[in-house]
């Protein structure tokens, strides 16, 4: 049996998005989530929280996007804290550890920068491996299962109440 030559993988590279992203990433979105997606209780948050981009990240290989997580500034309460999502891998790429990567990474970017919080809506069975626990007593501005709200804290801060604009 003969050894067949490969080529070494691209690396993988997590920066932020810039407006030439924008276009590869509304695809990978489109793909993500399907029609839906504008339905989602998180597409009312971003309607009127701020987005963060210093806080966000892509995932690039080759130039091409394989993943994207965008953040955004809110308030629970009185609280300011983060909203994450959303959040998507290239179908091709999962299963190898790029979403909790992401997640990780934008957490970690808004710990230094000295948020108190990150919430989300999403699935705890994914979101517990990487820090998240559901929140209680933080409602959406929409419909959603309680189970869905999740969020992971920096700091010992009250998370009580709606989210809303920071
Ligand atoms: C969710 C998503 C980002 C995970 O990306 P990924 O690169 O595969 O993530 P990881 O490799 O870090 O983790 C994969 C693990 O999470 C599990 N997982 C993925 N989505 C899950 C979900 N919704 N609920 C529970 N577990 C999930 C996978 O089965 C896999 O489990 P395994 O390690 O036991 O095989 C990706 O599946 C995706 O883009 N899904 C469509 C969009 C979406 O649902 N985004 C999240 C919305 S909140």
């Amino acid at each position: 049996m003969s050894l067949q030559p490969c080529r070494p993988a691209p690396a993988l590279i997590l920066a932020h998005e810039t407006p030439a992203h924008a276009t590869q990433i509304e695809a990978l979105l489109t793909r993500a989530f399907g029609p839906g997606r504008f339905s989602k209780v998180s597409e009312r948050v971003r309607e009127f929280a701020d987005f963060a981009p210093e806080l966000s990240f892509c995932a690039l290989e080759a130039g091409q996007v394989v993943g994207v997580v965008r953040m955004w500034r809110v308030s629970v309460g009185d609280q300011p804290i983060v909203f994450l999502g959303p959040l998507a891998v290239e179908e091709t790429e999962r299963k190898h550890g790029l979403g909790a990567q992401l997640v990780e990474h934008a957490c970690a970017a808004a710990q230094a920068a000295g948020e108190a919080a990150v919430a989300l809506v999403g699935d705890v069975a994914f979101f517990a491996r990487v820090g998240f626990a559901i929140a209680p007593d933080v409602s959406m501005p929409g419909p959603v299962d309680p189970k869905r709200v999740l969020a992971r804290t920096f700091a010992d801060v009250p998370l009580t109440g709606a989210v809303r604009a920071a």
